[in-house]
């Protein structure tokens, strides 16, 4: 039985109406909680259940990429773990890697409040948080602590969480669209040795002017300064709207190219409204079109499959990319791996079904890959864009 859908979503969700943020903060207090006590009894225990409960071991399903072992390709989004609060856990949910962030150089406490809302008859959540988070330095100094103490169970055989972690880079609001290289070149320089791979983030809908990034000219200049700075060859990646047009999309692969960058995530969150069932903002009565925001969830599935396959078949798959949007199931994750994706990750889906997510899609592409006569999940990179 799946507790969290069948007994704790309809009571968070439907009953109690419990306000999105309010929970999301609350998760990540029980997330300090379990790494700061985790070597007495009810904590390590909780840890050991949940730990059996969502970790899974598939050979076939490890990735490599970047010099980066995977133990699987399913990872949490960013804009979960913005501060790095649960670092050191997220790989007792099964996850395969997560990416931290988005991190600014500047500490700021974003938009104002509601600005987190679920959307049950889209299966989809509309946000507009606005980059709230403790800063670059505050990641960094986090990070390091975790580095000089590894969290580790008590008496257990568990090895200390070791996933690969990114960490997703924005520009701080503060800071003027012009200074933009700046800015993400500051925040590098606080954090290069601390992540396994960066990503650019040109494409949040809630910083004014951020998106304005994705052209190519300033583009350009952001990852000539990062690249300069990357001595260490770190990969980086740049993270983009599903809401470009083709020839922009283009523009960014063809850049990208040029400042060897590791690859591409497609896709952020979508500024579009159209096809939705929920026509006002629950607990607010409003116009979802007159409420800024981007939309996450099953309403993005396709359109971010679509610039996945567009991506990888403009490249001939040369370029990695991390597929992100709508996934709930295997097939969705599946759907996003076939047409180009590399890795995928979570975030709604993740949020409406509970911490069984993982190890259930997991499970699903180990099954697909034997319904389809494949031995490794690389040989299904792709295998429906070609
Ligand atoms: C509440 C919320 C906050 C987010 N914050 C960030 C963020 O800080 N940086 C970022 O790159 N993406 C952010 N995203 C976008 C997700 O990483 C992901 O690209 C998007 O939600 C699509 O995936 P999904 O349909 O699985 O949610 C956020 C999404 C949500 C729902």
């Amino acid at each position: 039985m799946d507790i969290y859908r069948q007994g704790i979503r309809p009571l968070l969700f439907s009953g109690l109406k419990v306000d999105p943020e309010w929970l999301h903060s609350q998760f990540m207090a029980t997330l300090t909680w379990l790494e700061t006590t985790g070597d007495r009894p009810p904590a390590a225990w909780l840890v050991q259940q949940l730990h059996q409960a969502c970790c899974t071991t598939h050979p076939a399903l490890r990735q490599q990429l970047w010099g980066l072992d995977f133990d699987n390709p399913i990872g949490l989004a960013a804009g979960f773990d913005k501060d790095g609060t649960g670092a050191a856990l997220w790989s007792h949910f099964g996850f395969g890697f997560a990416e931290l962030g988005t991190v600014t150089l500047h500490p700021q406490p974003g938009n104002s409040l509601p600005r987190l809302f679920r959307l049950p008859q889209d299966r989809a959540a509309l946000n507009r948080m606005g980059f709230n988070n403790r800063g670059a330095a505050a990641l960094a100094t986090r990070l390091k602590q975790l580095i000089t103490t590894p969290y580790k169970l008590k008496n257990s055989s568990l090895s200390p969480a070791s996933l690969p972690l990114g960490i997703n880079l924005g520009k701080s609001k503060v800071t003027p669209l012009e200074l933009a290289a700046d800015d993400y070149l500051g925040s590098f320089r606080l954090l290069k040795e601390l992540g396994d791979y960066f990503v650019v983030n040109v494409s949040s809908p809630n910083t004014p002017g951020l998106r304005s990034l994705q052209d190519a000219s300033q583009l350009d200049q952001i990852l000539a300064v990062l690249q300069h700075e990357n001595t260490e060859h770190k990969p980086l990646l740049v993270k983009i709207a599903p809401d470009l047009a083709w020839e922009a999309i283009a523009d960014i692969v063809k850049l990208a190219q040029t400042h060897h960058l590791a690859g591409i995530i497609a896709t952020n969150t979508t500024i579009r409204r159209d096809g939705l069932n929920t026509h006002l903002l629950p607990g607010i009565g409003t116009y979802l079109t007159d409420e800024p925001g981007g939309i996450s969830g099953a309403p993005l599935r396709q359109r971010a499959t679509e610039v996945i396959r567009f991506i990888y078949q403009k490249t001939a798959g040369t370029l990695p990319i991390i597929g992100v949007g709508g996934v709930f199931t295997a097939d969705d994750a599946w759907e996003k791996i076939t047409a180009g994706a590399s890795l995928v990750q979570v975030y709604t889906g993740w949020m409406y079904e509970g911490p069984q997510l993982v190890p259930r899609i997991l499970s699903g592409l180990a099954q697909k890959l034997t319904e389809h006569g494949m031995s490794h999940i690389r040989d299904a990179v792709g295998s429906s864009a070609q």
